[in-house]
């Protein structure tokens, strides 16, 4: 049986002067867009502030996937789940009460997710399984486009899966994914692929999702 596959292209490196355009290039073929939100504090960069993001989410064709690199998650990430995102993700390094806000996200009407950075292992969280509806392994340090996948990550991302067992939880990998890495990662365990450079830096953008979605769709579970 095949495992379910889903792609979820990264508007990071698209065009920021209009992102309702670069989703729509991308709608057709892709299942959500995946927006980067950042506060220069959590991670050295700054993407969108609440309200701009607000205005993405509303004008977006795709339901939208969040991911939140900021601090202080608890009290925002529910706010996300209210305007309309279809999931919100959280970092683990950046909360303080994990079930109570993935319990929040979830009231609110959105997919539950949780995030660990290349440091954070995965076993600590595992606890938390009934309120995740996914897990999301950094296969890059959070911050920027265009890094190269860390290999190293690979055992985490098998630790994951063995986590997940049958639970219905989509597994993630954000950073680095392209058509060089993405059969490996598929290999590992992971459903759910972020791709930000592989998609708005080709010239084709809707043929290379089509393409991640074939090279990860190969994978016998
Ligand atoms: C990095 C972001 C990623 C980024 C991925 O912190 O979380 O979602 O857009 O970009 P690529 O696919 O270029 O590594
Ligand atoms: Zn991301």
């Amino acid at each position: 049986m095949l495992r379910e596959v889903r792609i979820t292209p990264s508007i990071l490196n698209a065009n920021f002067d209009d992102l309702a355009g670069e989703i729509r290039r991308i709608a057709d073929v892709s299942d959500l867009v995946h927006l980067d939100i950042m506060d220069n504090v959590f991670v050295p960069n700054f993407t969108f502030d609440f309200e701009a993001a607000s205005k993405i989410v509303r004008e977006s064709v795709l339901p939208v996937d969040a991911h939140l690199m900021v601090v202080d998650a608890d009290r925002i990430a529910p706010q996300y789940a209210e305007i309309g995102c279809a999931s919100v993700t959280l970092h683990v390094e950046a909360t303080n009460d994990i079930a109570q806000t993935l319990r929040a996200i979830r009231s609110q009407g959105a997919r539950s997710g949780l995030a660990v950075k290349p440091n954070t292992q995965i076993d600590e969280y595992a606890e938390f399984s009934d309120l995740v509806d996914m897990y999301l392994i950094m296969t890059v340090e959070p911050g920027f486009g265009g890094q190269k996948f860390m290999f190293d990550m690979i055992e985490k991302i098998q630790r994951a899966r063995r986590i997940i067992g049958s639970r219905p939880i989509w597994l993630q990998v954000d950073g680095g994914i392209s058509e060089e890495t993405i059969e490996i990662a598929t290999a590992a365990g992971a459903d759910t692929f972020v791709a930000g450079s592989a998609v708005f830096k080709s010239p084709d953008p809707a043929a290379m999702v089509t393409k991640l979605r074939e090279l990860a769709g190969s994978v016998p579970e």
